[in-house]
């Protein structure tokens, strides 16, 4: 008996196979071609031959939970107790996982907003939960009427992720407003926050849930350390959350994976030291700037990204065919690898539209520019 009958290979994978088949430009799944910086490299090459190899604490690293909470002092005033609300991850996914597992019984329903990250239906389908997904407006921003109406006796949790991917969609002072005007009324509904890309955002500031004493309380935040540092496959994230559902996360992570990846928690403590995460969002501004600017002529028609390193667009001038179709057809004849939206919803609505990822190298991005400028 399966407990995931519809889970099949995911179209991210699908679509990294496709691209390597036919040799294609991959901008479909979201991690960076560019090297690490040099200065991690060589904290870690330093630490290889130190004692850093056995298993850390539980719950983390001491010195990388101190570092932690620094970062959250600094940029959301937050003081977070490293002993009691804070927990290191294999990469946020562990985290959304754990969150789940622990808060969710059966038949507990759970809000996600569609389009939405692949994760949350699974993990809340293993749980035993049922994963109640509502549409995000047509500009991506939140629908409060139709999430309130979602809620039953039943609803545990809500999921939000911002900056959103795959839109880059960054929520608003009055959206958050709203949400607390909605937890405010139903006092059992916990909320997951996403914020895997709090660093990437442009235009508009992204606001942390660390920041809202409103909703600290019954928030479990996810952050990644993969998609901060550009290191995603050293898969390690971390966990905030207050004490009460802290101590019940924690029980089932020790079970699932008891602690992470000593050399990566030593490697990062240090870094954390001498990084400066405002770079990363200027670093990502130009890189999007860049690729809106190379492809701003051609056929397809740029929405807009406020955040995160993703790049939707549409394709209607181009084509009438269903995104899934285009974006294979993307791959075969004009060698660039994307991801259809559609994947990100319940029920596939078919904007035809695409979602580029432009954490790449400036001559990835010319060389994919000059194939979408083609076509
Ligand atoms: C919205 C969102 N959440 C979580 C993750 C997973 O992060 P990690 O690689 O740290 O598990 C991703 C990765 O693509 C993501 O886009």
């Amino acid at each position: 008996m399966s407990k995931l009958p519809n889970t099949t290979t995911s179209i991210f994978s699908v679509m990294s196979q496709l691209a390597q088949k036919h040799n294609a430009i991959n901008l479909s799944q979201g991690f960076p071609n560019f090297p690490v910086d040099e200065r991690l490299l060589q904290i870690s090459n330093r630490l290889l031959t130190e004692n850093v190899h056995q298993y850390t604490p539980m719950a983390g690293l001491p010195s990388l939970l101190e570092k932690i909470a620094r970062l959250t002092d600094e940029n959301y005033h937050r003081k977070v107790n490293t002993t009691t609300e804070l927990l290191i991850t294999a990469g946020a996914t562990q985290g959304i996982y754990t969150t789940i597992n622990t808060l969710i019984n059966t038949n507990d329903e759970v809000i996600i907003l569609d389009p939405s990250y692949d994760s949350y239906e699974p993990s809340v389908l293993v749980a035993g939960g049922k994963p109640v997904r509502i549409s995000l407006n047509d500009d991506y921003s939140p629908d409060f009427n139709r999430i309130e109406s979602a809620i039953t006796l039943k609803t545990k949790l809500i999921i939000i992720n911002n900056p959103h991917n795959p839109t880059g969609k960054i929520w608003r002072e009055e959206e958050f407003q709203a949400l607390e005007t909605i937890l405010d009324k139903y006092s059992n509904i916990l909320l997951l926050s996403d914020e895997v890309y709090e660093y990437i955002s442009f235009k508009h500031p992204h606001i942390s849930i660390n920041s809202r004493p409103k909703l600290v309380n019954k928030t479990i935040i996810a952050s990644s350390f993969g998609k901060s540092l550009h290191v995603t496959g050293w898969k390690i994230g971390y966990l905030i959350a207050p004490e009460h559902l802290m101590n019940e996360i924690k029980k089932v992570h020790q079970f699932l994976v008891f602690s992470i990846s000593s050399f990566s928690q030593h490697v990062i403590a240090e870094y954390l030291d001498i990084v400066d995460f405002r770079k990363i969002a200027t670093m990502y501004e130009q890189k999007r700037a860049l690729f809106q600017d190379l492809i701003k002529d051609s056929r397809f028609e740029i929405l807009p990204s406020e955040g995160t390193y993703f790049q939707i667009v549409n394709y209607k001038e181009i084509s009438t065919k269903s995104d899934t179709e285009f974006a294979k057809e993307l791959i075969t004849k004009h060698n660039v690898a994307a991801i259809p939206i559609s994947v990100f919803y319940k029920n596939a609505t078919d904007k035809q539209m695409l979602r580029f990822c432009f954490a790449k190298t400036d001559e990835t991005l010319i060389a994919a520019a000059e194939r979408l400028n083609a076509i």
